[in-house]
Parts: C-alpha cells; structure tokens; sequence
C-alpha cells in the first residue's frame, strides 16, 4: 500500500487526472434515481481533493461532464448543471483558503450567464492559490478542444502572424485549454469501463492509465493510495528503453 512518506515524496504523481464514472449504477444499486449517485459523487469529490492537496498532488484534473453528456435527458443535464454550480458556490471561499486554484476546462458557451460569471469570478479569487491547480473539465470534449487550437492557430496564420513552418507540439499545446501545465502523469478511471471518452486526448499521451471496477461514489482515500502505489509500479519510458537495458 502507498503511504505517503519522504521516500515516496518523488513518485506522486504531479498531476493526476481522474474520469469519475458510476455514479448511475451506483443509485440504480440502490433502486434510487440517477441524480443521488451525482450528489454521492460530489462529496467523494470534494474528499478527493482535500486528499491530493495533501498528498501534494500539484495539478489535478476532473472529468464532471462531456460535450457528449449534452445528449442525456433534459432533466439530468440541468441537475448535473445545476450541482455544479451550487457545489462551486458553496465551496470556493473554502477552496480559496486552502490554496487550491479553480480552473474551468470546457466549452462555456452552453453556459448560463450567471454560471460563466461564477467561474469567472472563482478563476479570479482563487488565482494565487499555489498547494493545488484544480481544473474542473464541464462541458468539455478533447476533440472539441483540438479543434479550437487548430481553429485560433489558422487564425493568426490567415492573419500573417505566424508562419505555419513554425507551429510545433509545444505551441500547440499552449492553445489547448490546459495552456502551458504539465500533461497528466496519471489517469484514473473509475467504474470499470477502459476508455478514454473523449478526455485529454492531446495531454494524455503519455499517462499512465489505471481503470477500477469501484464506482466513484464508493471510491475512497484507500482506492486512490491503491493507484498511486500501482502508479509507482510502472516504469515510465516515453518511448525510450528501459535504463537498465542499457
Ligand atoms: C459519470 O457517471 C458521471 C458524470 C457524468 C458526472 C460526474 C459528476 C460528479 C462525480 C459529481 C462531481 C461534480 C462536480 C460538479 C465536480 P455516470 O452518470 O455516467 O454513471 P453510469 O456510467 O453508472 O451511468
């Protein structure tokens, strides 16, 4: 079991991004109706965080809605917005004090104008916020988001300010939402699927990926040690051989 400890202090992972899946099975286990899985999951959530800011975890990344969860009923759509909302209400004066800065990955014109304010103001408040980036991936597609940067970069090229010989990975990488932060070291799937859904498909190339049957409302302190102690497990080589086999 990972514990965390001055020998372990190099092998947690800088920035782990977690695909929080179950929430439906969960309540239908239960005979209750999806949405209580969704408000299971946001306590886990907010554990979550507290437990990697203390783990000094420095970035992490959650997967709260797709562009494709548009297409689920009307109904589960607004409940999903709408607990966003009221769980970033409630929370940031807390988040702000203990250090953990908020960022909104995703498409915000689906937004209410009320919600595109709250975000705005939570990315302004917690701005200095230096133990945790917490970047809240709503309303967010990978492919959506490559297709913007391919879309803001044919601008500037169209506008004769960049040469197109001179586009690279990095520049690239610094028009997609996650700008200039670290790529994910690890990325947690929860509730038993192996897929990517649509998540960081860009920042992701190079993660190490752990999926669990645990459905994220029963995903716990413990399951995210049992990760991070497989995280440490591999051998990450980019590519490149093993350093010891010369
Ligand atoms: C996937 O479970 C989960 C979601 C689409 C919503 C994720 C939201 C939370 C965990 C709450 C945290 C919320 C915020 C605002 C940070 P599912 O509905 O696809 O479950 P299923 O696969 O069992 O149907």
């Amino acid at each position: 079991m990972f514990e965390r400890s001055a020998k372990h202090q190099s092998t947690v992972p800088n920035h782990v991004a977690i695909i929080m899946d179950g929430n439906g099975r969960w309540a239908a286990k239960r005979m209750l109706p999806r949405v209580f899985g969704h408000r299971e999951g946001v306590k886990v959530f907010k554990r979550i965080v507290r437990q990697c800011a203390d783990l000094q975890v420095r970035i992490l990344t959650v997967y709260a809605f797709s562009t494709e969860n548009q297409g689920r009923p009307p109904d589960e759509v607004s409940f999903l917005m709408d607990l966003m909302e009221k769980t970033f209400r409630t929370e940031i004066d807390e988040l702000c004090r203990e250090g953990v800065r908020v960022c909104l990955l995703g498409d915000r014109q689906g937004f209410s104008k009320r919600v595109k304010e709250l975000w705005e103001s939570a990315e302004e408040q917690t701005r200095g916020g230096n133990r945790l980036t917490l970047n809240v991936a709503f309303n967010y597609g990978g492919r959506r988001e490559i297709v913007d940067a391919a879309r803001r970069l044919a601008r500037r090229v169209h506008n004769g300010e960049l040469d197109a010989d001179c586009l690279s990975e990095e520049l690239f990488a610094n028009n997609l939402y996650t700008s200039n932060l670290a790529d994910p070291d690890l990325v947690i799937r929860t509730g038993g699927e192996f897929r990517m859904s649509n998540f960081l498909l860009w920042q992701a190339a190079y993660a190490e990926w752990y999926f669990t049957d645990v459905l994220w409302p029963d995903f716990s302190d413990e399951h995210l040690l049992e990760a991070f102690a497989e995280y440490e497990r591999r051998e990450r080589r980019f590519g490149r051989i093993s350093e010891d086999r010369g």
